[in-house]
């Protein structure tokens, strides 16, 4: 490969906005990417902007988000502010005629986001969401031993993602953690299949004004279920996906490099049979067999939501993690407001049409 320090002509310009905590990660990868050139970083605090870029860079900071519309070298923008800003700086960009990556959540409410999705599909522009574990080597396989029918039919998922936590100032734990469990639970599920109904508790027992720990169940249909359990405030890390299905079941440990995914050729089968004298008898037999430990290759999972960003506005292609499935996740967190305010009753999701929608 050969290096060059001016843009191709095949470059995505790009800029971005945000460079709080996750926006150097985004600066970060579009500079190490060979389809993007980072013009301009967009912060209202521009002494961090700066402070992010160092000293010996091309790159402009401005505090100006017009800058970054008015300018005819950037196609698309990458946008990493406070969840609350996310549906107007992403529409404005929109409407400029520039490609949006919009950080998770897409927007904070289902209605802004479905009005996001319209505005880039009016303007044929790319709209993806950061769901960056979508993007990890672990998810990738999961989805590719869901996707291809290895592990049978789906009977449960049961996630934690908890450790001390910082307490959000405009969020609480669900809006916080949970949009990873549902970005991957939505790009592991065969087309077709969603969660059918939400239960959620969530408590606050530091008197933070909002949920801090959190257990959330989601009814999949033909008797599936999914379950999380987000906190903040746990002393310990703990990020483990136990995926099971008739034919195996996969154990994620995020936080174990070495291992992160175990796959168990393992199982329990029932079957019923009629008894001579009329009796309805019940079978069940474990089926125990190898454990495999696939070699993921470690690579950034950032490194590709860029490459995919920069590939589908190219290529006009749709995104894995693009504006309807940021559209599926919120509505999703809204029935959890709706049944953390119940105290856990169950609040049936609307059945979207994944063939309009994927
Ligand atoms: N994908 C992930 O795994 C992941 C991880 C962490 C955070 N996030 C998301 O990234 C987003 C940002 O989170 P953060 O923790 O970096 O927040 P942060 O508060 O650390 O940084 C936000 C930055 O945006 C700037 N800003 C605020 N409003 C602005 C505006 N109107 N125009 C320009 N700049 C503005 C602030 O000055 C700040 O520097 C959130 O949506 C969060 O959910 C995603």
């Amino acid at each position: 490969m050969s290096y060059s320090n001016q843009p191709s002509p095949n470059d995505v310009g790009v800029a971005v906005v945000g460079a709080g905590y996750w926006g150097p990660n985004l600066i970060r990868n579009f500079l190490a990417s060979d389809t993007t050139w980072l013009w301009s970083v967009c912060d209202l605090n521009m002494d961090r902007a700066r402070q992010v870029l160092g000293r010996h860079t091309s790159v402009e900071v401005t505090n100006d988000l017009q800058a970054i519309l008015d300018d005819p070298r950037i196609q698309a923008v990458a946008i990493a502010t406070p969840a609350g800003t996310h549906f107007g700086i992403a529409k404005a960009c929109l409407e400029a005629g520039k490609h949006v990556l919009v950080e998770k959540p897409l927007a904070l409410s289902s209605i802004e986001a479905e009005r996001l999705v319209n505005v880039a599909a009016e303007r044929n522009l790319t709209l993806m969401c950061d769901h960056t574990y979508c993007y990890t080597p672990a998810v990738r396989r999961i989805r590719h031993e869901a996707t291809q029918g290895t592990l049978g039919r789906l009977q449960y998922i049961d996630s934690v993602r908890i450790n001390l936590g910082i307490v959000q100032p405009d969020a609480d734990v669900f809006w916080d953690l949970l949009p990873h469990d549902l970005s991957i639970l939505d790009s592991i599920l065969p087309a077709g299949i969603q969660p059918t109904a939400v239960s959620a508790i969530g408590v606050d027992p530091i008197g933070a004004g909002r949920s801090c720990v959190g257990y959330v169940s989601m009814t999949l249909p033909g008797e599936g279920i999914a379950h999380v359990h987000v906190s903040w405030l746990s002393p310990v890390k703990i990020r483990t996906t136990i995926i099971g299905g008739s034919h195996r079941y996969i154990v994620w440990d995020d936080v174990n490099p070495a291992q992160r995914l175990s796959i168990f050729e393992r199982g329990v089968d029932v079957s019923t049979f009629q008894t001579p004298d009329d009796q309805r008898q019940m079978m069940v037999q474990y089926r125990s067999g190898d454990m495999l430990a696939p070699a993921l290759v470690e690579s950034e999972a950032l490194a590709d939501v860029v490459r995919e960003f920069a590939d589908c506005i190219r290529t006009g292609r749709r995104p894995l993690t693009d504006g309807t499935s940021g559209v599926r996740i919120l509505k999703i967190l809204e029935a959890v407001d709706a049944s953390v305010a119940a105290r856990g009753q169950l609040v049936p999701l609307e059945q979207q049409s994944i063939g309009a929608l994927r």
